[in-house]
């Protein structure tokens, strides 16, 4: 009994004399101590990723020297390799850097691109209606693949170390194989791996000989993977857009019936772009514009919340989430009608993020009744005046940051992988509006702005986006979810800036996602019934934990420490540090 005392005695001052003995310089209070959720610091650097083992390859590469764009680019195929649902070469995406030397923001348009050939009623078929599953699950759904441009772009422009460097990482873990996670090992026993049996190169990449999933812990190797890894390592964008990839991914495109061809191939280009801005709460905001939605829709919402006593009504109160909801909509019919490829199709980027606008919406919401979808339309003039996707952030110790998202769009793409060459096909075609009004996988619908044209990109809700505060990055952050992810990224920052929540807090609290159409308030577990009741009092149409909104990624910057938070709705991301990397493995528990 008197050990047990001593025992607990002992324990209870070794918490408390931390506190007694003040250390010399205090951790700052975002560390500990404010809530049930906290995030994880680094001085050094840091990766946060949707696959643990790929956060450690950007964090390897930060400790080798390389800055944080070299370790997004070696983050970015590395989960080509360890997280081949959404990791990927095969697809394409988004990257937005904030480069402390000059204190600039750049856009890196990867997003794929209509084969030369495609046409406008190319998923119709002869009384044009849309043939199911064409834009999804076929050789048409792809796009010509933008990743490995956009990697490679970033990397000669604005990286340190060598190209060989960054890839060598993925190199070696496709080579020598990474023992399989849980998740991934269910996923693949799960339907979403079932569909990939129907090809025969899926199969052999990611199932043993006989067909069956790898049990959690046992290796998978990828040795095409590791040879088209190579092929780019050695030759650059001509490794995968010329020469024996470009040859096998053109002959697998023949052989389906697919549209991409060589010239497809060699003419591909990643695009830099002028990031869409805003201000909110003192913040900058900073995000990705068309072909993206993301940034726009991003400015616009919160250029109406900007005037709005959120914090007075608490958060995820019912007047809280009805207010976000009655802006949501809004937002989002705009997007069927404005947002699409900027190159073909012109884009009121001012009209959608002005204050006047904004102004003009927020009077439109009445605060006690929700205006059913079916009122809502897509502005006609602006008012006058001035299943797969993942996001990772790299944030290094000269204030460099990295955040980007890139997909397949389904988890595993249309689930065509290219013979001889380890990767998978993006679906990204089914982002275009098929025909005006006919909802996309995401429930989205479109028309003339994002119809289908030959080289045209189709939209996207890809939202990688920083806050800067006194023009220094403050936010990293990004989300996969198709339509979701604009509505994910928008409360991260509002958790974060107006009810002064750690990021980790943040990215825990329960989310809702509004998209005009369906007329749906879906809301995540943990809204009280009570917000339940009076949502539906106010006209509201809530549907409650049908689907878990978002999967985000984020990086913090305040008082001179990074923290990072990965989502906890799924598992097998996380946070890698420098320092970590650098600790004896004792002290590796933090
Ligand atoms: O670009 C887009 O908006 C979609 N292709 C993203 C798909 C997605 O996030 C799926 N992940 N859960």
């Amino acid at each position: 009994m008197t050990r047990l005392f001593a025992r607990l005695l002992a324990i209870s001052l070794l918490c408390v004399l931390p506190l007694a003995h003040a250390e010399p310089k205090p951790l700052p209070p975002i560390i500990g101590y404010d809530s049930r959720f906290q995030p994880i610091p680094s001085r050094e650097g840091m990766v946060v990723s949707s696959d643990i083992i790929a956060s450690r390859v950007g964090a390897q590469i930060l400790a080798e020297g390389g800055n944080a764009v070299d370790a997004a680019v070696a983050t970015g195929f590395a989960l080509a390799v360890t997280y081949p649902q959404a990791g990927n070469i095969g697809g394409g995406g988004f990257m937005l850097l904030h480069l402390a030397e000059g204190n600039r923001d750049i856009a890196i348009d990867y997003r794929e691109t209509a084969p030369e050939a495609a046409r406008r009623d190319m998923f119709l078929d002869a009384s044009g209606n849309v043939i199911e599953g064409k834009s999804q699950l076929t050789h048409l759904a792809s796009g010509v693949p933008g990743t490995v441009a956009g990697l490679l772009h970033a990397q000669k422009a604005y990286g340190r170390l060598s190209r060989a460097q960054v890839m060598a990482p993925a190199i070696a873990l496709a080579e020598n194989g990474f023992p399989m996670g849980f998740a991934m090992s269910e996923l693949l026993a799960g339907p979403w791996g079932k569909r990939l049996l129907g090809n025969a190169a899926a199969k052999a990449y990611l199932f043993k000989p006989d067909g069956s999933p790898y049990a959690p812990g046992e290796v998978l190797r990828q040795k095409d993977l590791a040879w088209t890894l190579k092929q780019i390592a050695g030759h650059g964008e001509d490794g995968f857009y010329r020469g024996p990839v470009a040859d096998r991914l053109v002959e697998e495109m023949k052989r389906g019936g697919g549209l991409i061809t060589h010239a497809d191939l060699r003419g591909y280009r990643a695009i830099e772009r002028a990031p869409v801005r805003g201000r909110f709460h003192g913040f900058d905001i900073v995000s990705m514009p068309p072909p993206s939605s993301g940034g726009v829709h991003l400015v616009q919402m919160l250029n109406v919340l900007d005037g709005l006593p959120l914090a007075g009504m608490g958060h995820n109160s019912a007047a809280y989430i009805h207010t976000l909801a009655e802006t949501m909509k809004r937002a989002y019919a705009d997007r069927s009608k404005h947002l699409g490829d900027p190159d073909f199709f012109d884009v009121p980027v001012e009209g959608l993020t002005s204050a006047a606008y904004a102004r003009q919406i927020r009077a439109s919401i009445d605060p006690a009744h929700a205006t059913p979808s079916e009122k809502i339309a897509p502005a006609s003039e602006f008012p006058r005046e001035s299943t797969q996707t993942t996001h990772f952030d790299v944030m290094d110790r000269d204030g460099n940051v990295v955040s980007n998202t890139y997909t397949l769009n389904y988890s595993f793409g249309n689930g065509v992988a290219v013979p001889g060459a380890g990767f998978f096909l993006n679906n990204e075609m089914d982002d275009f509006a098929l025909k005006a009004g006919v909802p996309n996988a995401f429930g989205l619908i479109g028309d003339t702005a994002n119809a289908v044209e030959s080289k045209k990109r189709p939209l996207s809700s890809m939202t990688p986006t920083l806050v800067l505060k006194d023009g220094q990055p403050w936010l990293a952050t990004g989300a996969p979810g198709g339509s979701r992810i604009i509505t994910v990224v928008l409360q991260i920052i509002l958790n974060s800036t107006v009810f002064g929540m750690n990021i980790a807090d943040a990215t825990a609290q329960p989310r809702v996602h509004h998209q005009w159409l369906p007329d749906e308030l879906h809301l995540e577990p943990g809204i009280s019934a009570d917000s339940v009741r009076l949502l539906k009092e106010m006209g509201q149409h809530p549907v409650e934990g049908e689907l878990l909104l978002g999967n985000s990624q984020s990086i913090m910057f305040r008082d001179g420490y990074m923290l990072g938070a990965s989502d906890t709705r799924r598992p097998g991301g996380g946070v890698a540090t420098v320092e970590e990397l650098r600790w004896p493995k004792a002290a590796q528990s933090r």
